[in-house]
């Protein structure tokens, strides 16, 4: 243990309260005022502390009075997958995820959504599919779970685990994949068009390492994700960590570096193999890593009590079988505590506007970019200034043969034949030359919409 001045001089005054805590922890142990629960704790700096939650486990008393106590984020291990709640196709079933959706809302907790596209858990009837047809119903699947909780769910992992480990730094080979390179954004925007108020993520594990292949592969694509509008606010961290994968020391600098593209970053599975005083460390190092990090907004440990882990021989939570605070637990609440941090809530933006000199609109034309399949498409439409600057535009496109279901960033009027679209607040100025993008999906075909764009 490695005294501050600060340690030294705290010791004696808490020495007869929290004795029990010294021997485990790094940080000054807490002065008389901290908070007593991990919630409360993290709440001190703005962010949360969830856990997964199993639904069968709701009416285990142990079980749910830690849940009560301790966490103010909930993500169901399980019965937010696909294959929970699709299991037959166009057949959805959420009654486990109500559960643990109203328990934790009933508790004044919030929800994290875990997972709307994956290539895992899907459900037997999609693990056959592919093509258009997989890739149709995977649109609607995001569709139809993000529509049923709209306005339940802080933040949506909207596609899980779509990178390859090793050094490539690609995408993962999965039925979802070789639907076409664009299933990801795809899946954003459809989530995006169903619950406009939940931040959507990306979330992956081994992506950790900011050296690591994995890790620089996930961030090109949230690199080019936010170059294109492509509607991404978050990047999840799984962060499952042993001996054979220990909390990297570049980990606060990966934390950092995708907060720096402009997205939220949280980590969403925490649990870290071991035992003791050693546990203790790493999860310590994990907390003040978020802590330090303004856009880290919150952490999540992957189940309550060591025996509710999905890797349950690993003892790698912060309760023990019994449900007893192990060591991680107190210097897990001591750094939230400590802080040190900076606050996520009250975190300064910088907004680039971009103004014009010439008070002239200008003309506009656009152009269309389509993904069709054989029940549905996307259309991508991109709107762009002539030698003026637009103030705002309009643009019509015609659906003869097809209906919108969902639109991003611009205001519709109509959902077939002639329908007319015309700029938000955000993307009425466009500079000359410059261009923006709005987008749509619809059922039936998106052939022959004709774009013309007028300004306005
Ligand atoms: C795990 C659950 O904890 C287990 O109960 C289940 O059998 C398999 O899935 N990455 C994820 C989580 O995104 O959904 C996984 O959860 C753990 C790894």
């Amino acid at each position: 243990m490695k005294l501050t001045s600060k340690s030294v001089a705290l010791i004696p005054i808490i020495a007869t309260v929290a004795t029990a805590a010294i021997g485990a922890t790094l940080i000054a142990p807490p002065a008389a005022n901290a908070a007593t629960t991990l919630g409360a704790a993290a709440q001190q700096s703005g962010r949360y502390f969830g856990t997964a939650v199993a639904a069968n486990k709701l009416g285990d008393s142990t079980y749910a009075g830690i849940l009560n106590r301790e966490f103010d984020m909930v993500t169901a291990e399980n019965e937010m997958k696909m294959d929970a709640t699709e299991p037959n196709q166009g057949q959805f079933s959420y009654g486990n995820a109500d559960r643990i959706v109203n328990q934790a809302r009933n508790q004044g907790k919030r929800v994290r959504g875990h997972a709307l596209a994956w290539h895992s858990q899907q459900p037997g009837w999609m693990q056959n599919m592919s093509g258009s047809a997989l890739r149709n119903a995977m649109l609607n699947h995001v569709t139809q779970v993000a529509t049923y909780y709209r306005g339940k769910i802080y933040a949506w992992d909207v596609v899980n685990e779509a990178f390859a480990d090793g050094s490539g730094g690609g995408r993962r080979d999965s039925n979802l994949q070789r639907t076409g390179n664009d299933w990801i954004e795809v899946a954003f925007r459809a989530a995006r068009a169903a619950d406009p108020n939940a931040k959507l993520c990306y979330n992956d594990y081994n992506t950790d390492d900011w050296s690591h292949a994995k890790t620089q592969g996930v961030y090109r694509m949230v690199q080019d994700f936010k170059s294109r509008g492509v509607p991404i606010d978050c990047v999840g961290f799984q962060s499952h960590f042993n001996n054979n994968s220990p909390v990297p020391s570049n980990y606060q600098t990966t934390l950092q570096n995708f907060a720096n593209l402009g997205v939220d970053v949280q980590i969403t599975e925490l649990d870290i193999e071991g035992s003791g005083s050693t546990q203790a460390q790493r999860y310590q190092t994990v907390t003040r890593a978020c802590l330090a990090v303004s856009r880290c907004t919150g952490i999540t440990v992957w189940g309550i009590r060591d025996s509710d882990s999905w890797r349950a021989s690993g003892t790698p939570l912060l309760f023990d079988n019994s449900g007893n605070k192990k060591a991680a637990y107190n210097s897990t609440l001591d750094a939230l505590n400590a802080g040190g941090g900076t606050d996520p809530t009250t975190t300064t933006t910088t907004t680039t506007t971009t103004t014009s000199n010439d008070p002239v609109p200008g003309a506009c034309s656009a152009s269309v970019s389509l993904n069709q399949w054989n029940e549905g498409f996307v259309a991508t439409i991109k709107v762009t200034a002539g030698s003026s600057a637009l103030r705002g535009w309009k643009v019509t496109t015609t659906l003869s043969n097809g209906t919108v279901t969902g639109s991003w960033s611009a205001t519709r009027s109509g959902n077939s034949g002639t329908v007319t679209w015309s700029n938000v607040d955000y993307n009425a100025n466009v500079p000359a030359g410059g261009s923006t993008e709005f987008g749509f999906q619809g059922s039936g075909s998106g052939a022959g919409l004709n774009p013309a764009c007028t300004a306005s």
